[in-house]
């Protein structure tokens, strides 16, 4: 996809918000990649990029073993932003001083004085809130710099080498927290790096299209649908290249919310493409009978879902090509990350390559969530496909703690479903939102009778990353409906409760 275009270069030094920076700069029209801190100055000249940023990391740059960019790239006289441990890294480096931060570090909202004469910062006022996350700082400027920004806690809170094209911030402009972080990005894009903004996702079907029809010939793809964004547009993206050469087929493992199997056949049945559903629900409950650990009920899905594929791909006789809706963050997260595995994800497209296919290909490899669903507008699917929240590929086997049974999947499929409903008509939605059955009966009155029903769970979060959230305030009168409505209209659930956990500690889903 980078062809002719202008490159910014996005060095990972460990940040957890490189993907952040990464879409951001996107989402200005200018092309970025995302490689690793170390990437060698000669490799980054070739590249030929109009500029690099530095990204943060929880290491402190003056410890051995702390990740450092070639120190040959400042003499390549291309611009540079660093953030954070990137900023710090750079001061470190050009001969500056980084030390632990005399006030212990700064954490959050953070009210920080701005030289507005610093080309980062035109227009933007002298003061702005914006996120800081640092136990170190820099506590002398390398020969040449100046100070351009401070806050109580920290006296150089950004600085910049107007000359050599040099910049850093503290802060981390790329989340929300920070305001006019957009407008410093920018600033670093357009008045620095002299971007003209010649990346346009509208161009990405033809360019994708001539790559696909190169690689596939006459021949013909198969696609693991789940309904689910990414391949769904993946599909719509190959359906658009290849006309009658795709067969998707949409494993239905009976784990889906309610009517979700139903509305997904409806969108793909009607396309230019084979469509094969599978009904597999009575199988996956069969064996995930008795089984309450959230790891094991993953892994039994997880390879269930692949036996499935497999045995519809073999009755399909020999298909050479598989096609997978892995997009940029998959790539980049498998690309060695040291996190520890807090829960094994499974994503229905993640097939491994070697169940017999002659070649794999990924057409949304290179592109952001937010691209792939500019994409799916494009290509013509549904605005609730395109935009749905994320749904587990274990579906709601993670949301019942416990043993599955049909009787609780009922239960919360309707409970779940006017959760939905009701935190739709919201103006200000959170990013995700759903109902969980805890698998915990409680005593209630119905009429005269007692009752010994399920609790529901309402999970309800703001975030923009999914690795940090924060529990999101519904109003009480929603969450008073929804638990009014509940308790009126799903038999099988007395009680209701809210979720008010953040990540971290609590994990967006409960298992
Ligand atoms: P957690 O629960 O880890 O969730 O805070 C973060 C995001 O990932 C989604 N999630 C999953 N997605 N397979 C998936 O494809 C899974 O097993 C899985 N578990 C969690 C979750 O819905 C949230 O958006």
């Amino acid at each position: 996809m980078a062809g002719k275009k202008e490159l910014v270069l996005v060095l990972d030094f460990g940040g957890q918000y490189k993907e952040l920076i990464a879409s951001n700069i996107r989402g200005q029209k200018v092309y970025t990649e995302i490689h690793p801190g170390h990437l060698s100055a000669k490799k980054i000249k070739e590249m030929n990029p109009i500029g690099i940023v530095f990204t943060g990391g929880p290491k402190s740059v003056y410890k051995d073993g702390s990740p450092l960019a070639d120190p040959a790239v400042f003499q390549l006289g291309i611009p540079i932003l660093g953030i954070c441990y990137g900023m710090q890294m750079m001061c470190h480096l050009l001969g500056g001083k980084v030390q632990p931060a005399a006030k212990g570090g700064e954490y959050g909202k953070t009210k920080t004085v701005l030289d507005e004469s610093c080309p980062l910062f035109h227009g933007m006022g002298d003061t702005i809130t914006t996120l800081m996350s640092h136990l170190d700082e820099v506590t002398a400027t390398p020969e040449g710099f100046r100070v351009a920004a401070h806050t109580k806690g920290c006296k150089i809170a950004a600085v910049y080498d107007k000359k050599r094209k040099f910049y850093g911030v503290q802060f981390h402009p790329e989340v929300k927290h920070t305001q006019l972080g957009d407008k410093l990005l920018h600033h670093f894009l357009y008045e620095v790096c002299r971007a003209k903004g010649d990346y346009d996702i509208g161009e990405y079907i033809e360019e994708a299209s001539v790559q696909l029809r190169e690689r596939v010939g006459d021949n013909q793809v198969l696609l693991a649908l789940s309904g689910g964004v990414d391949s769904s547009v993946c599909a719509a993206l190959i359906e658009r290249a290849l006309p009658g050469k795709l067969t998707a087929v949409f494993v239905d493992h009976g784990l889906m919310r309610k009517n979700e199997g139903d509305e997904i056949e409806g969108i793909f049945r009607k396309r230019q493409m084979n469509f094969i559903r599978v009904n597999a629900g009575e199988r996956f409950l069969g064996l995930l009978s008795g089984v309450t650990d959230p790891e094991q009920k993953r892994k039994i899905i997880g390879g269930e879902f692949i036996r499935v594929f497999e045995e519809e791909s073999r009755k399909l006789g020999a298909i050479p090509f598989l096609a997978q809706g892995t997009i940029y963050p998959d790539v980049i997260e498998s690309g060695g990350s040291a996190a520890a595995t807090i829960k094994s994800h499974h994503n229905v497209g993640g097939l491994p390559e070697n169940i017999g296919f002659d070649g794999v290909v990924e057409p949304l490899r290179g592109l952001f969530k937010d691209e792939v669903r500019a994409l799916g507008r494009q290509l013509g699917l549904p605005d609730f496909l395109v935009n749905r929240q994320p749904f587990p590929g274990p579906g709601l086997a993670v949301r019942i703690l416990g043993e599955i049974t049909e009787e609780k999947l009922e239960v919360l499929r309707n409970a779940d479903a006017i959760v939905r409903e009701e935190i739709d008509k919201l103006k200000n939605r959170p990013d995700q939102y759903f109902a969980v059955l805890p698998g915990i009966r409680t005593v209630g009155v119905v009429g005269d009778e007692r009752a010994y029903d399920y609790v529901i769970g309402v999970r309800a979060v703001c975030t923009t990353d999914f690795m940090t959230a924060e529990y999101a305030a519904i109003p009480h009168r929603i969450l008073g409906k929804i638990s009014a409505r509940i308790s009126n209209e799903v038999k099988g659930a007395g009680r209701v409760v809210y979720d008010i956990s953040g990540k971290p500690p609590a994990t967006v889903e409960w298992e």
